[in-house]
């Protein structure tokens, strides 16, 4: 549900919850309007339930005088000039409190804040508002759903539609990595692509198993072949309306299943393995958002290779040996490191439209979670200039990169007799093998891979997410490309 921009007065809104965001400063114009309308000091009463306007606090009250809304709702903003996550947090919170108390109708007066402020408020709102529950029969205990959210004050149009834009493409992330493995086969997941491409004007490619046979894509049919559900490669195209300044490639793993395959998971780590899309989830959810943004000068490509790791008597096993489209030979040592494979050929294919810069986002290793934690992405890149600008970028939208090495020494670990590599090395440093594996599959000096299998899933709820996915890499991607 997109936020719309209110032109209404608060006193006469006829909103279920209104919601003033406070700072902890504890400032708020608004409220210094309601204590002269109501005769009541809100902010009195607030102080003396321990709001302190901090990020993530609430503040609910009832029927307050000269007020149309039944319930008026303070969110604590945090200190200082509305650090980031704080305000996200600030819009997810009321949200939450929204759905707790049924209230289908939310609006947000928002004349105390920037417009910085208003967008990531507007952004962590949608993503506080999200539901996964299609596969949940419904209950009176069940929330029936926003009716509508709105924004009261006098910012600029646009800066609702940026933040509605982004909000969606996260939403749509989200939605594609929680759907189940049996309903998201990586056919569905091509059509899934197909309707962002004609929703929004973009070009779309999609090559079936045949297809792939055809043009010796082999590194992804043999990921795809121990299964009922063929692979597919997937390819959108941005094009600005002017003239083209530079060209990007956001190319995203899309493991709709990972068994391991003959290298079976053991059961507990095989749940959750239906979200070993997360790369994908994220760069197609960057082209729902970037295909209404439409930002100039920039032509963008989104490549998707899709496939099931299963078993089956025509599954791949340890040692056969794969000539990739790229035309470099594999020597499959574990089938488990799948990802890798896929991904190699989409690179080794995505290069051919001559990209600047080529951006992969994978759920590639269970070492680089162990390194970093669930919340920080592993950032790898040969270019200086392309890690800062991530690092920006994921500032910017509340989402934490950090930069891992492309230690030269490791790479002898992928050598192997038969092949020109194996797709394994030894067990240290499995999130740098990993990322050197892909490198061997680009040749271009502006090349980044993100290890995203930590924080693409939510284990347990936060206030930004319940768990799941959580969409992550859509904002780092759509803010590197707006250039923030
Ligand atoms: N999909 C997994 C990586 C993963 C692990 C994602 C945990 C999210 C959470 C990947 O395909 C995989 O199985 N990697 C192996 C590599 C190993 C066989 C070298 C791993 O990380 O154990
Ligand atoms: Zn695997
Ligand atoms: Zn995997």
């Amino acid at each position: 549900m997109n936020i719309t921009k209110s032109a209404e007065s608060f006193p006469e809104i006829a909103t279920d919850l209104l919601v003033v965001p406070v700072g902890s400063d504890l400032k708020s114009k608004t409220l210094d309007q309601i204590k002269e309308s109501s005769g009541q000091d809100v902010l009195e009463l607030a102080k003396q339930e321990r709001f302190k306007g901090k990020a993530g606090q609430s503040f609910l009250m009832r029927g307050l005088k000269g007020l149309q809304a039944p319930r008026l709702l303070l969110v604590g903003l945090g200190g200082g000039n509305g650090e980031l996550d704080d305000v996200l947090l600030a819009g997810a919170t009321a949200a939450r409190n929204a759905k707790e108390i049924f209230a289908r109708r939310l609006s947000v007066l928002t004349a105390d804040l920037d417009t910085h402020t208003v967008e990531h408020l507007a952004i962590g709102t949608r993503l506080g508002a999200y539901i996964f529950d299609r596969h949940i029969s419904k209950s009176e205990d069940s929330f029936p759903g926003f009716e509508g959210i709105d924004f009261l004050g006098s910012f600029d149009d646009s800066v609702l539609e940026k933040a509605n834009h982004i909000a969606d493409g996260i939403i749509i992330a989200r939605d594609l990595f929680n759907e189940t493995p049996n309903i998201l086969t990586p056919a569905v997941m091509a059509d899934k692509a197909r309707t962002i491409a004609t929703s929004f004007g973009l070009e779309c490619t999609i090559f079936d198993e045949t297809e792939l046979v055809k043009r010796g894509f082999n590194l992804i049919t043999a990921v795809g072949q121990g299964s009922e559900n063929p692979p597919r490669l997937i390819h959108l195209t941005y094009k600005p309306a002017g003239e083209v300044k530079k060209r990007l490639a956001f190319v995203g793993k899309g493991v709709t299943f990972d068994t391991g395959g003959y290298n079976l998971k053991p059961g507990n780590s095989m749940l959750g393995m239906h979200g070993d899309m997360g790369g994908a989830a994220a760069v197609l959810g960057a082209a729902h958002a970037i295909g209404q943004l439409k930002p100039d000068g920039v032509e963008i490509h989104f490549v998707v290779p899709t496939a099931e790791n299963s078993i089956s008597g025509r599954a791949m096993r340890p040692q056969d040996i794969i000539k990739g489209y790229g035309g470099k030979t594999v020597e499959i040592h574990n089938t488990d490191a799948e990802g890798r494979l896929i991904l190699a050929d989409a690179l080794a294919y995505i290069q051919e439209f001559k990209p600047d810069t080529i951006i992969d986002l994978a759920t590639l290793t269970g070492a680089c979670v162990v390194a970093l934690g669930e919340y920080t992405a592993g950032l790898f890149t040969n270019d200086e200039e392309l890690a800062s600008s991530i690092l920006k970028a994921g500032a910017t939208s509340g989402e934490h990169f950090w930069r891992m090495p492309l230690t030269k020494k490791l790479a002898k670990g992928l050598d192997t007799h038969t092949a020109d590599m194996k797709n394994i090395g030894p067990r240290w440093g499995g999130a740098i093998t990993a990322a050197l594996f892909l490198k061997n599959f680009v040749n271009m000096d502006s090349w980044a891979h993100l290890d995203i299998a930590g924080p693409a899933w939510a284990e347990a709820e936060t206030p930004l997410s319940p768990p799941g996915g959580t969409g992550f890499g859509v904002a780092t991607l759509v803010n590197l490309v707006r250039g923030s």
